[in-house]
């Protein structure tokens, strides 16, 4: 640990923020790599002639920052971590960073299921960094889940995300291509989710540097129109989910309606595009039969 003073961090800080950048992603640095937390920020703007401890020094952090807006770098790829709901997890280069919109999932199945207690099963296809299926299997944990991607890296980071969050043993990964290594299951599930990778080729080409260079391809790519994922997942949900179980799929922004005719010819019903925060389509649901 190093000891400096307020003051000091405090032009420091300023300096840094005057360069660009969010103070978000600033927030991300301080707290994964300082060891600074937005509680310990306001006492030292409350206290300015006090001390704080950091775990690197400046020089460090500002060269982390320094490459995230030069090279349009992630801050989180840069920390090894991000922050989405209340977890905070590990991520790298083998794994999409959570996004913030995908957060309503987690309130999407709130909404549905409540406190329910009964024991249900819930799978995700193409889990990533984990994310969607340890905040289920914490805030639930009497139910079970079962994650899987096709991307073995991947799902090494989501176990070690949920080894270091809990000391459940609700979550079980597996690794294949979507409903595949679900076989066992079939007609079990009670709720599925995905957020699959569903960028159209054309929209992927234009994306922003620091989605486009830094995020893993197999995670955006949805093939020309940005559907074949979901198509192929909604297809096969039948086989899978209970009578009545749910399907809560994230999509592109202009994909909703399309995707709820999917599934009303896939014999879906209670079929809803949900919006996010910032009014999009951006989650399509529905339960079977
Ligand atoms: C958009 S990312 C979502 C990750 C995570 N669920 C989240 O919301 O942050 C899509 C995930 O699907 C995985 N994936 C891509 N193709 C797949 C396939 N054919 N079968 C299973 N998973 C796949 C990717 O490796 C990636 O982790």
């Amino acid at each position: 640990m190093l000891c400096i003073s307020s003051k000091e961090f405090i032009f420091w800080k300023k300096k840094q923020l005057s360069k660009g950048g969010d103070y978000q992603s600033f927030a991300v640095l301080l707290e994964c790599v300082a060891g600074i937390t937005s509680s310990d920020l306001t006492m030292i703007n409350i206290n300015q002639d006090g001390w704080i401890y950091l775990k690197k020094n400046l020089d460090f952090l500002e060269s982390l920052w320094d490459d995230h807006l030069l090279n349009s770098k992630p801050i989180q790829r840069l920390c090894g971590a991000t922050f989405w709901r209340d977890l905070k997890l590990k991520v790298t280069d083998k794994v999409l960073i959570p996004r913030p919109e995908t957060e309503l999932i987690i309130d999407i199945v709130f909404k549905i299921f409540g406190n329910k207690s009964d024991k249900l099963l819930f799978a995700e296809l193409g889990t990533g960094s984990g994310a969607i299926s340890i905040a289920l299997a914490l805030a639930y944990p009497y139910w079970n889940g079962i994650a899987t991607d096709i991307d073995q890296d991947a799902l090494k980071i989501a176990k070690e995300n949920f080894t270091n969050l809990s000391k459940q043993s609700n979550l079980r990964f597996f690794c294949g291509h979507w409903w595949t290594p679900f076989e066992s299951f079939k007609g079990k599930i009670d709720l599925a989710i995905s957020n699959p990778p569903y960028v159209p080729q054309n929209i992927f080409e234009k994306l922003p540097k620091e989605v486009k260079n830094f995020e893993p391809k197999i995670a955006l790519l949805g093939g020309e129109d940005g559907l074949k994922h979901i198509e192929e997942i909604i297809h096969q949900a039948p086989q899978f989910l209970k009578e009545k179980g749910w399907l809560i799929l994230e999509n592109h922004f202009d994909q909703g309606e399309k995707i709820k005719q999917l599934f009303i010819c896939n014999k879906f019903t209670s079929v809803e595009v949900v919006k996010d925060l910032s009014g999009i389509g951006r989650f399509t649901i529905g339960r079977y039969k």
